[in-house]
């Protein structure tokens, strides 16, 4: 199996440019299942997630042509129902339910696989009940789902819990409905504002997007044209941790500052300088800089996707921080193998740990258990003194382009062993 090797104490320095969003690629590769024309996606980063999104649409029937970061998808005929045994290593297959279910009025599919994170199998009760909502028969028979409705119809539907793929996957479901769908307690972030966008530009009547509620009028047909995928906000916003937790002067190119808002702020209050433009963030390398704790928050709060780097921060900034994850419950585990490379962490429970910094860290023996912990492990990597191993690094490839090339081309000592 493939590993990293990590060669530390490093200060990088240079310019990195953010690939387009993992979780907006994964949202309107599904959305292409809406229409029988040809959509083209721009900026479509070259991540092992994204692959297997593909493979899945063509496994429905899509045709793909795909060139560089540019992708042509067009699926005339829904050919397959079924989301095979593909879906059970994406997550984010579930959201190929919606626009399957609005389109051909009937989906089978496996309870879906992806990060180890949340409690037991990550629950989908939410899309269910949506479902149902809309009027579709739900059976559910050894972990196999069934869903039909010949055509779904609007309805209202309230979230208990903020949803960021349920939002989606309903907001989908409803485009093609008969009459108006209402989702109460939506999830806010920016990629579904941007898929919203889209689909109202391709004929969709969707309003409300990036707020808590969304009124959907169902229309008969939708078409396809270009998407271009949003900046990484989690990536940008991981480097710019790399650079403060690592010391380094780095700025971010092809980036959203303003989809960062919350982890800016604290950086102002500790004391991170950085100069923040329209598509580029520089963050130049601190001396020091003060603790401050985080209660991970859907959007625009501080995101679970960057709670694991932030966490490394903490090792290195001055005083306590406390790190409350509040999404996942599975999510601070990888705080155990900090503790190992000498950072002082005090797990209170599965949702809170205690980081006193600063701390000198060393290099040791890691495995990644899922791809936000994992590049966690990799700026950890490059703070501590020695060698540092991360095995499984399949699931840092999932979300981060390129990430070890990207990162020796700033002067990183990281090496990838097949
Ligand atoms: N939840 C339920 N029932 C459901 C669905 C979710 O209880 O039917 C719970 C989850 O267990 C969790 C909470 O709701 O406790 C929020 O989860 P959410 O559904 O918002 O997460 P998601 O949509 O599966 C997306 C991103 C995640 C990101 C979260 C939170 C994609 C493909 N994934 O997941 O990204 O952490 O929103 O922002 O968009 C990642 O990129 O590493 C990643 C895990």
């Amino acid at each position: 199996m493939a590993k990293f090797i990590i060669e530390g104490p490093s200060h990088l320095t240079g310019d990195i440019a953010v690939k387009g969003a993992k979780n907006s690629a994964l949202k309107i590769l599904p959305a292409a299942l809406l229409s029988d024309e040809k959509i083209t996606i721009k900026n479509l980063p070259k991540i092992e997630d994204v692959d297997l999104a593909i493979d899945l649409l063509e496994v429905l029937g899509a045709e793909t042509r795909r060139d560089g970061d540019v992708l042509e998808v067009q699926i005339k005929e829904i050919k397959n129902v079924e989301l095979n045994s593909l879906a059970n290593k994406l997550r984010a297959s579930i959201v190929f339910t919606g626009p399957l279910l609005a389109r051909a009025g009937e989906v089978t599919f496996p309870h879906p696989g992806g990060c180890v994170i949340g409690a037991g199998t990550r629950p989908i009760d939410l899309f269910l009940e949506g479902f149902k909502a809309l009027g579709a028969e739900v059976t559910e028979s050894n972990g196999y789902y069934s869903i039909k409705a010949k055509k779904l119809k609007g309805a209202e539907y309230f979230f208990t819990t903020v949803s960021v793929t349920g939002t989606e996957t309903l907001m989908m479901a409803a485009v093609l409905a008969d009459g108006t769908t209402v989702l109460k307690n939506c999830a806010c972030e920016p990629e579904i504002s941007a898929l919203a966008d889209y689909l109202n530009r391709q004929g969709a009547k969707i309003s409300g997007a990036g707020t808590p509620t969304m009124t959907i009028n169902g229309v008969k047909k939708i078409s396809a044209g270009i998407f271009t995928i949003i900046p990484d906000r989690i990536e940008a916003g991981t480097l710019a941790i790399l650079a403060a937790a690592t010391k380094s002067t780095l700025t971010m190119t092809d980036c959203r500052p303003a989809h960062l808002e919350i982890l800016l702020n604290i950086f102002k209050k500790i004391g991170i300088k950085f100069e923040a433009g329209a598509d580029y963030l520089k963050i130049f390398a601190p001396d020091k800089f003060r603790a401050y704790s985080i209660k991970t928050h859907e959007y625009p709060g501080f995101p679970t996707d960057l709670q694991s780097p932030y966490t490394v921060l903490a090792t290195q900034a001055s005083g306590v921080s406390i790190i409350h994850e509040t999404i996942y419950d599975r999510r601070l585990l990888y705080t155990d193998m900090l503790a190992q490379m000498g950072a002082d962490i005090i797990m209170c429970d599965p949702h809170r740990v205690v980081v006193n910094g600063p701390t000198k860290l060393y290099g040791r023996k890691l495995t990644s258990p899922d791809l936000r912990a994992g590049i966690a492990m990799i700026i950890a990597g490059l703070i501590a003194e020695g060698k540092t191993e991360i095995d499984n690094i399949y699931q840092i490839d999932r979300g981060y382009e390129n990430i070890d090339s990207r990162l020796r081309a700033l002067g990183a000592k990281i090496a990838r062993l097949e």
